[in-house]
């Protein structure tokens, strides 16, 4: 019996060592140590030895039964750590191979145009003012010396919500809001979005973006509006920029100019941009009307100032050489990846 013992655990552990997977190594284990296992076989069997040969042929089974069961159990921690180190390779990451790439967002072009006017009048000492696009009529029209019946309201279809609540059609009502709020020396300039009840075209949209500029001081005159605005045309269009002043009227400003800047197509000689003026308009200024200081708060035998209001859309146009509005609106990325 004890010879027979010995015939198991060499044939066994033998078994064990060409064991190549988990699956072998199970249908080994059950062969030798499960229920009608082969060890088990004669364990059971011992019944039948003579008490003098039980407890040697015992101890025999148990070191055999032990050691297999080691040596089952070490082979198991081999074939896991095998499998691990398989995975390792065949999942193994190559950190140098080129990554998906992801599509970068940039700024859109009147972001680049109104950072760039921001940077021209931060740099002269301006702050940014900044209002709601839900303004009152008062703020918008009648502060701003335009009564009710106003002609001057015709030319802003203007959006109204209620009788005395509209979306903005300008900027300037935020000139009312800094002065009502602020003593002088006043210097700011308040971009957004305005409002008007326009049919969309290649040059019209119901939304669109201004910039303000309010100065308010002691002496302030229309010398310093010009100088202040020839620095700006400079800074945008280029250091050759000539700026020229017609008359014209708003009821906010008295007197009150348009503003053209020399062509930066063709330097004034006429072209395709200035439809062959040599000029192109870009803003309306003035010098701010007593009224406005007045119902502000401000007084107009102590103080004066200027105001100005640009349309960031049509600076953008012109100087990217974009001929339709729309396509600042759209925000297909074919056309704005070219900024
Ligand atoms: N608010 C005017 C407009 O939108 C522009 C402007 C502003 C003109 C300030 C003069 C002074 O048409």
């Amino acid at each position: 019996m004890k010879q027979k013992l010995e015939e198991i655990r060499s044939q066994a552990l033998a078994a064990l060592s060409e064991v190549s997977d988990v699956r072998e190594l199970e249908a080994l284990k059950v062969e030798y140590l499960g229920k009608k296992g082969k060890l088990t076989q004669i364990l059971k069997g011992m019944g039948k030895l003579s008490p003098e040969e039980r407890p040697v042929v015992g101890q025999v089974a148990n070191e055999i039964r032990l050691a297999l069961e080691e040596g089952i159990q070490s082979v198991r921690e081999r074939l896991n750590r095998e499998l691990i180190n398989q995975k390792l390779k065949s999942e193994v990451i190559d950190v140098t191979m080129p990554g998906t790439k992801k599509d970068l967002g940039r700024k859109h072009p009147l972001t680049n145009i109104l950072d760039e006017i921001k940077d021209i009048f931060l740099g002269m000492g301006y702050e940014i003012a900044e209002g709601p696009e839900v303004e009152t009529d008062y703020n918008n029209f009648e502060a701003l010396n335009i009564p009710k019946h106003h002609p001057a309201r015709d030319t802003q279809d203007t959006f109204y919500i209620t009788e005395n609540v509209l979306l903005r059609t300008h900027t300037s009502p935020v000139q009312i809001r800094h002065m009502k709020s602020h003593k002088p020396p006043i210097r700011i300039i308040c971009p957004g979005r305005v409002y008007r009840s326009d049919a969309v075209d290649a040059t019209h949209s119901p939304i669109f973006h201004q910039v303000e500029g309010l100065v308010v001081d002691k002496g302030v005159t229309m010398g310093d509006l010009i100088g202040t605005l020839q620095v700006f045309a400079k800074g945008i269009f280029g250091e050759n920029t000539k700026i020229r002043l017609r008359p014209h009227h708003f009821p906010f400003t008295e007197p009150s100019a348009e503003v053209d800047v020399s062509c930066w197509g063709c330097n004034g000689t006429g072209c395709r941009i200035c439809k062959g003026e040599g000029w192109v308009e870009i803003l309306g200024a003035g010098m701010v009307h007593p009224n406005v200081l007045r119902e502000c708060g401000i007084d107009p035998e102590i103080y004066s100032g200027f105001a100005f209001g640009l349309g960031i859309e049509r600076i953008t146009m012109g100087k990217y050489g974009i001929d339709d509005m729309r396509l600042l609106f759209e925000n297909d990325m074919r056309f704005l990846k070219q900024f």
